[in-house]
């Protein structure tokens, strides 16, 4: 009895439906970690792609979890996203080693990693220590030439993951030939490049003047199978003694599209707002408050756009996907203008990522935003 109640995981204790990884409440990508597995194993490196939010980061977390857990790879992962230049990566990449390697003694650490380089350490208000560099021009390649230098001397398998690594591309510097010729010279660390398929990560690795070209193995994520995911959600209810109803699951995956982070977010909704169990009227119901709460937010966005923006993205949303966006049956039937202006709309949309295009045509980005102009206009 005792144990019963230690070990039965209560509702209120957590929600199993994250927006942070957890390796406890992870849905699937079992081929994906395999491949990346795979090429790790045979010395490949990898460049892991999709539009957002569908589980890159997670994708490579999760690996690093496995790999950690086997000690196969010692693993790194460095965020670049907040990135504008080389001296900016050197210290998220000094930031990460010196967690990793030097965590007991970080002032140590520092001089072993920086020697005869400006480096000291300070801490935030929340206690995480932070590495001030003081070094600009040669001293950037000549600290990153150490922390290379050290991944080499440990003479262990290491995997380092580059996410969001775009934003190499609007460093001043020409730092992906600076970057390639330091990762040219491992040969015991390997390296995942991640971003989001966007035409930068695209001229990147496949445009025959860039440094990086057709330097790796390449896999675009896609989303979770709906009856893999759907087993996952029925799966998390039940680990907490409640359940959801097959209709009400298939009701969240439908209105998602299985998209990851917004399953995620209604699943995270359906889970603390309901009882015992949820059922089809309940789904609907947390489906339509989701998108009702946020109207003020999407009717601002909504607001900033051009007229003929305004029209074509609203078009979109309601056909779902489309693929041909100057077709004149789409241009009638959604009242749009002349197939040129509609198209320039188009592609300012696309230039502001509001819409992209997927294997079945253009598609708003925003799977709530989509909800939300098939609702209200
Ligand atoms: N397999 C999974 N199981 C459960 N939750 C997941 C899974 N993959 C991703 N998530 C969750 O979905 C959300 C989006 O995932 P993540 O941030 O990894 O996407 P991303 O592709 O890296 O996005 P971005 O392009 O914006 O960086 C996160 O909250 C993450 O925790
Ligand atoms: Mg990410």
């Amino acid at each position: 009895m005792f144990y019963g109640i230690l070990l039965s995981l209560q509702k209120k204790d957590m929600n199993p439906f994250t927006l942070r990884y957890s390796p406890k409440y992870f849905c699937d990508r079992e081929n994906e970690i395999k491949y990346l597995n795979d090429n790790l194993v045979n010395g490949l490196n990898t460049l892991v792609h999709s539009p957002r939010r569908l589980g890159k980061s997670a994708l490579i977390l999760h690996l690093f979890h496995k790999l950690e857990a086997e000690k196969s790879f010692e693993t790194i992962y460095i965020d670049l996203f907040a990135t504008q230049n080389l001296q900016d990566l050197t210290k998220q990449f000094g930031e990460a080693l010196l967690k990793k390697y030097h965590g007991r003694n970080l002032l140590n650490g520092v001089k072993k990693l920086f020697k005869g380089l400006h480096a000291s350490l300070s801490f935030s208000m929340d206690g995480s220590p932070q590495l001030d560099l003081g070094i600009t021009g040669t001293q950037v390649n000549l600290s990153l030439n150490r922390l290379f230098d050290y991944l080499g001397s440990r003479n262990k398998k290491i995997v380092v993951a580059f996410d969001e690594f775009q934003e190499l591309a609007s460093y001043p510097e020409k730092a992906e030939a600076v970057l390639r010729t330091f990762i040219q010279r491992m040969d015991n660390v390997f390296f995942i490049f991640s971003g989001s398929s966007d035409h930068i990560l695209q001229n990147m690795f496949y445009s025959a003047k860039q440094p990086f070209f057709q330097s790796s193995e390449s896999i675009a994520i896609q989303k979770i199978s709906n009856p893999e995911y759907a087993a996952f959600i029925k799966h998390c209810f039940e680990s907490f003694n409640t359940k959801i109803t097959d209709d009400a699951v298939a009701h969240i995956l439908d209105f998602t599209e299985t998209h990851t982070y917004y399953t995620q977010v209604i699943c995270n909704q359906a889970f603390y707002r309901s009882g015992k169990t949820v059922e089809l009227d309940k789904a609907f119901e947390i489906t339509g408050n989701y998108i009702e709460n946020r109207k003020i937010d999407y009717l601002g966005i909504y607001n900033l756009l051009p007229e003929n923006q305004k029209n074509v993205i609203t078009a979109i949303a309601k056909e779902g996907s489309i693929k041909k966006p100057s077709a004149v049956d789409f241009l009638i039937k959604h009242k749009l203008p002349s197939s040129s202006s509609t198209l320039q709309a188009l592609n300012a949309l696309v230039g502001k990522e509001m819409v992209y295009r997927a294997n079945e045509g253009y598609k708003v980005y925003d799977v709530f935003f989509m909800r939300f102009l098939e609702r209200y206009f």
